[in-house]
């Protein structure tokens, strides 16, 4: 990536589509931050489409606004992409070192790759989303992080793939192509947070990422550096304010402000007698309910969440078992008392994930919010320099070309 060039993240999620637009000045320093854009999400359910066109006008809407502050047209935009039936497995390519001194080299590197997906069959309706090389073995050498140079006659590529199904690529596919979006890359939501957020030293003692959005809750674990299991979870915080809704006979809207309010789901916490007038959020209320029945109905389904997590852990041998902790982002992490009931749910070290600092109008995406739309900023500068970082990705073939047309309002 070359000085002053930009990069554009677009995060399409449940609840929100944020779009942020950042500018690297030298190679050295951080991305500066220089548009932002946010807008609620319509035409999504559990991370996946369900309206084209919705999704479509509301991805313009947050490009538009961020397009507006930076002054620059959002081209090549790395997006996010989510929905439970993404799913990771392991797989492995092997392939004979192509130089007669036995160097390994790109080329090399890049026929490996090749062969994991070769060899893998995906079901008709399935595509790989990534490809991510876990370790190498070389001749008899095994756990290798890099051969690039390394010499051998055999070298074994270990590799997870991430895969998701063709219709749901497909529909995301054509609502950014209806947004007139040019898509230089899809990541899957959570690998893209993890990029943000974690730590390599969390990355090495295994650690996991648990992204609580509206809809679903995802989760990335790693260990040893490498990306272990990962999963999305089709339940989310919209779920809290579902049962809040049901719980006192009120609105999705006065739901959601109580929760954004009043909400924590530490219900022995808040006083007996602390209560909360819901006429204070809709006129033709009258109820006064209590604030800790707020917190319990909260905490249920909060702990259900942390428990599919829990079993996501426990079916990949990993419950209580990784020391560099549990990791929260998404919106749902910001619920006071999130941090200390995971902790007693998932008995691990837990704390809230905030995106690493960028330059700019930092203040706008330093939230776990924006981790998704910063991990995605932050893969689109590291692709520009290696254009490994992420891994063969299905949607090169289908890249869309159709440039956005909105521009008159640049300056
Ligand atoms: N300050 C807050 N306190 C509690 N909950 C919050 C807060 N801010 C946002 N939320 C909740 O976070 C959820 C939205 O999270 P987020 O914006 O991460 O979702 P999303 O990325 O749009 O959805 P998904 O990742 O499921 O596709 C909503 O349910 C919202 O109520
Ligand atoms: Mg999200």
């Amino acid at each position: 990536m070359s000085r002053g060039h930009y990069c554009v993240g677009l995060d399409i999620g449940s609840a929100e589509i944020r779009a942020v637009i950042a500018q690297e000045i030298s190679r050295d320093d951080p991305l500066r931050v220089v548009g932002m854009g946010r807008t609620p999400s319509f035409g999504m359910r559990r991370g996946v489409v369900v309206d084209t066109d919705s999704v479509a006008k509301a991805c313009n809407i947050a490009l538009e606004q961020a397009e507006r502050m930076a002054g620059h047209a959002a081209e090549d935009v790395v997006v996010s992409i989510s929905g439970t039936e993404i799913i990771c497995q392991n797989a492995l390519g092997v392939v004979a070192v192509g130089r007669a001194d036995g160097e390994v080299t790109e080329d090399d590197m890049t026929r490996v790759m090749d062969e994991v997906r070769a060899r893998l069959t995906m079901p008709l309706n399935r595509e790989i989303i990534h490809v991510i090389p876990r370790d190498y073995r070389l001749d008899d050498q095994k756990n290798i992080k890099d051969p690039l140079g390394m010499h051998g006659v055999r070298l074994e590529m270990n590799a997870l793939i991430v895969s998701g199904s063709t219709s749901h690529l497909k529909n995301i596919s054509r609502s950014l192509e209806q947004a007139g979006v040019s898509v230089e890359n899809f990541v899957v939501e959570p690998i893209a947070s993890a990029e943000a957020v974690l730590s390599t030293k969390q990355k090495e003692l295994g650690a996991v990422l648990i992204n609580i959005g509206g809809s679903t809750t995802s989760m990335v674990v790693f260990e040893d550096g490498d990306l272990l299991h990962l999963s999305i979870l089709p339940v989310g915080s919209g779920h809290i304010t579902n049962d809040i809704a049901i719980g006192l006979r009120t609105s999705i809207e006065v739901a959601e402000a109580v929760k954004l309010q009043y909400g924590s789901a530490l219900p022995d916490e808040i006083g007996k007698k602390d209560e909360v007038d819901l006429s204070l959020f809709d006129s033709q209320e009258d109820a006064v309910v209590s604030r800790q029945h707020i917190a319990e109905i909260i905490e249920a389904r909060f702990e259900e969440i942390l428990n599919v997590v829990n079993s996501e852990l426990k079916s990949i041998g990993r419950e209580e078992l990784l020391p560099g902790g549990a990791i929260l982002t998404g919106g749902g992490a910001l619920l006071p008392g999130a941090v200390e009931l995971a902790k007693r749910v998932l008995r691990l070290p837990v704390q809230i994930g905030y995106p690493k600092p960028l330059g700019g109008i930092l203040d706008q995406v330093d939230t776990p919010q924006f981790a998704t739309v910063v991990g995605l900023l932050l893969l689109a500068q590291a692709n520009r320099v290696n254009k490994h970082t992420f891994s063969p990705n299905m949607m090169h073939g289908m890249m869309m070309k159709v440039r956005r047309l909105a521009k008159k309002f640049l300056p």
